[in-house]
């Protein structure tokens, strides 16, 4: 049977799944209710500054393999559909299903016996049963088909994963299985339950890996160790791995803070609280706090802070959650004037245009706030430079035409990217997280 694909929601991981699906040879139908996204792709762009992707989208139009709409009806002949929406934080931690209820009673009318819908976004353990629940009637099978994609890499991970995971009775969990013949992965075909969970936990368990490295970065600069030594050391152990061993200003984005406390929040709920899982949601609160004392008792709150980097991660234009926002928020709350510089940042207005929802726009608005065009364009006298994200540009900077505009900054790489040397060359005090000041 060739089935027919239909994708809801087109954005990191619904343009992603659509545009490899038809990539693999499968026609498939996305709806976003968002008319920008859906003149986005019908054109060939995803709004999105990940690699290859529009030209995949563009080639997948070009070829009739792909086609979006705002109409759930557009959906009708598909054969297996793959709801992608967000699943945010609810005020209390747990996952926020509203977007998930609103695109299963959209899709409603589309679907008919036999039909499969395939969670894909991620979602607590038992939403699978809801939605079984909920279309039953109509003979839909449900499965859960969680996705690890990562932004910057969202094709290269679709086409390339560790492993897909399918979780569902087995006659449809083995027809989304087979969908992804084709990119050759090991396949886990487990129960609905286990697979949401699976989704949770290795998010969390990132995160919880992140915050124990910023915590020993911490502890290393405090007795006087290396900690890029202490990880290169840890990351030879085939137990543990290289990755996920860098410390930064904490970690951040759309998955790591909703996932990891959406898990806490499964926990709590059947008594079975997780300590380690809370810890590193302190941990990481407490890192970003970090940062901003170590900025202010070096500088004084009377100092002019330029803060290079604004997204989450390098390689992503995507600002939700992203820890050097809250680093912008806390410095400018201590009454210090910041400007900040991010590649994928234009000017103070695109940039409250863009802030997510979660952060109170106005630091960016107050004149005081000031978005540098590039980041050795700092303003004269500046008094330290925090480097909150990994972009490549930092690596290269042109450090004596920085000491020349500001020859008293203090350098703060949370990042491990700084020429530390260029750095002190130019005459400028150095700090890297996790190594002792010298
Ligand atoms: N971004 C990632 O790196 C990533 C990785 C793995 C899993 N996930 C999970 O995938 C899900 C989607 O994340 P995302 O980053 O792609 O979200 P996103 O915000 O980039 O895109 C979601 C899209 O869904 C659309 N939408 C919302 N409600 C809709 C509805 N009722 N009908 C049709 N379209 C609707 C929005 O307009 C938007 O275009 C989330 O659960 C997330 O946790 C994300």
């Amino acid at each position: 049977m060739t089935e027919i694909i239909g994708v809801v929601g087109a954005g990191y991981v619904g343009a992603t799944t659509a545009a490899g699906f038809a990539h693999l040879g499968y026609r498939v139908g996305v709806v976003d209710t968002d008319p920008r996204k859906v003149h986005g792709i019908s054109t060939g762009h995803s709004g999105l500054a990940e690699p290859g992707l529009d030209e995949m989208i563009d080639a997948a139009v070009r070829a009739e393999m792909l086609t979006a709409s705002e109409h759930y009806e557009t959906l009708a002949e598909a054969t297996i559909v793959f709801v992608c929406v967000p699943t945010p934080m609810r005020s209390d931690g747990a996952a926020d299903l509203t977007f998930i209820d609103a695109a299963i009673g959209g899709l409603r009318p589309t679907l008919g016996p036999g039909n499969i819908v395939v969670l894909k976004s991620t979602v607590p353990v038992g939403t699978g049963d809801a939605v079984d629940e909920a279309v039953r009637d109509l003979g839909v099978h449900v499965v859960n088909n969680p996705e690890f994609l990562r932004e910057g890499h969202t094709v290269r991970d679709f086409l390339n994963p560790d492993r897909v995971v399918v979780g569902g009775e087995a006659e449809p969990a083995g027809r989304v299985a087979a969908l992804y013949r084709d990119v050759g992965a090991p396949t886990s075909c487990v129960d609905r339950c286990s697979a949401e969970l699976a989704k949770y936990a290795c998010n969390s368990f990132l995160a919880l890996k992140l915050s124990f490295v910023d915590e020993l970065a911490s502890l290393a600069e405090r007795i006087g160790a290396d900690i890029d030594e202490v990880t290169d050391i840890m990351g030879r152990d085939s137990r543990i791995g290289r990755e996920f061993l860098r410390p930064g200003p904490g970690w951040g984005g759309s998955c790591f803070p909703k996932d990891i406390r959406a898990l806490a929040s499964i926990a709590e709920a059947v008594g079975l609280p997780m300590r380690t899982v809370t810890a590193a949601i302190d941990a990481n609160e407490a890192q970003s706090e970090r940062i901003v004392d170590i900025v202010v008792d070096t500088v004084g709150v009377d100092g002019h802070v330029a803060v290079w980097g604004l997204t989450f991660k390098a390689g992503t234009a995507d600002l939700r959650e992203s820890p050097a926002l809250k680093i912008v928020g806390a410095l400018r709350k201590e009454g210090m004037r910041v400007s900040a510089h991010d590649p994928t940042v234009t000017d103070r207005f695109a940039l409250s245009a863009r802030l997510p929802v979660e952060f109170t726009p106005e630091s960016a608005r107050m004149p005081s706030f000031d978005i540098l065009a590039d980041p050795s364009s700092i303003v004269p006298g500046t008094d330290a430079i925090v480097v909150t994200t990994e972009w490549e540009v930092y690596r290269s900077v042109d450090w004596s035409a920085v000491a020349h505009r500001s020859p008293r900054a203090f350098v703060f790489d949370t990042r491990g990217v700084v020429d530390a040397r260029a750095v002190r060359a130019a005459g400028l005090r150095f700090r890297r997280i996790g190594v002792a000041e010298s």
